[in-house]
């Protein structure tokens, strides 16, 4: 096989732990991933196939991911400090037996990122930043919950927010609505990241290319990197199971960003312009997707 991971016999049980017989689950998969993969597309390990426990694993990490997230939509408000939020995700995670994926993640100090205006992605909650009336708020949550991996992330708009702020925020969303249209099993992943930046380059806007979405599941980044810049037709082959995020971060004004020289953590725009983000989870399935955590 491609990827060098053993095949079972055809009346063995299958690799993937479903119990059945191998011709019966994953063997025609197998030969068409091995096809495709002779035929010189990019295929990747059948090692990042989540199995029907997995999945289940991620739903419930995924229940308290979204909890947390509902939670902040009901308190957020002017005068809320990004502290605040970063303590109310504290208690919420501890009340239901799970952790932060973020804290101590490659350093990161704390349990979630809070990126206000024009913080494109990883903000430091902090007492001295209070949310006023206008601001647009990014609240990107990641949870580990027995063992499995969740991770979404919404934008907020606090109080009387201007029709230009407003509209970057309904775009970003269209816009992860759009790649989620372009996920169909045995596809290509540039195809995701092809509709994602049609529907911000049609607003005007620009897609940040640094950062992307990234596999996930049994760990917080696993391959695939998911560009949102990318070509259709272009990419890995998308194979029914697995799971990756699609979260693009989009400027209002130019792509370009910068990162604090203090922290080496809160990203900018570099042009000093609004940015904003959701971040959808989802498992690949034989007719298209479904979202685990948004
Ligand atoms: N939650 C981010 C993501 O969507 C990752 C944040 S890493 C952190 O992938 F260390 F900054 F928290
Ligand atoms: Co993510």
């Amino acid at each position: 096989m491609y990827d060098k991971l053993p095949v079972p016999g055809r009346n063995d049980a299958c690799w993937c732990g479903s119990g059945k017989k191998y011709k019966k689950c994953h063997a025609a998969e197998d030969d068409r991933l091995d096809q495709l993969y002779h035929e010189g597309e990019e295929v990747l390990p059948r090692s990042l196939i989540k199995t029907a426990k997995d999945i289940e694993g991620i739903k419930a990490s995924a229940a308290v991911n979204m909890g947390v997230l509902d939670l902040v939509g009901e308190r957020i408000c002017a005068g809320t400090t990004t502290m605040d939020i970063n303590e109310w995700v504290e208690e919420y995670l501890g009340a239901h037996d799970a952790v932060s994926a973020d804290l101590n993640f490659e350093g990161y100090p704390y349990s979630v990122c809070t990126s206000i205006n024009d913080v494109v992605c990883h903000g430091f909650p902090n007492k001295e930043d209070v949310l006023k009336d206008g601001d647009i708020i990014n609240v990107d949550m990641s949870t580990i919950k027995g063992g499995y991996f969740s991770d979404s992330s919404r934008m907020f708009c606090i109080g009387d927010v201007s029709p230009e702020r407003k509209r970057l925020v309904d775009v970003c969303h269209d816009s992860v609505k759009a790649g989620l249209a372009a996920v169909k099993p045995w596809g290509h992943l540039g195809d995701v990241g092809a509709a994602v930046n049609k529907v911000c380059q049609d607003a005007g806007y620009s897609v940040v290319e640094e950062y992307g979405g990234h596999g996930i599941g049994v760990e917080f980044h696993e391959d695939p990197f998911v560009g949102f810049t990318t070509e259709a037709g272009t990419g890995p082959i998308l194979m029914p199971g697995m799971c990756f995020t699609i979260e693009p971060m989009v400027n209002a004004g130019k792509h370009d960003i910068t990162i604090d020289r203090e922290n080496g953590w809160i990203v900018r725009t570099a042009d000093g312009s609004d940015s904003a983000q959701w971040e959808v989870q989802l498992v690949v399935t034989d007719t298209g997707y479904e979202l685990l955590s948004w």
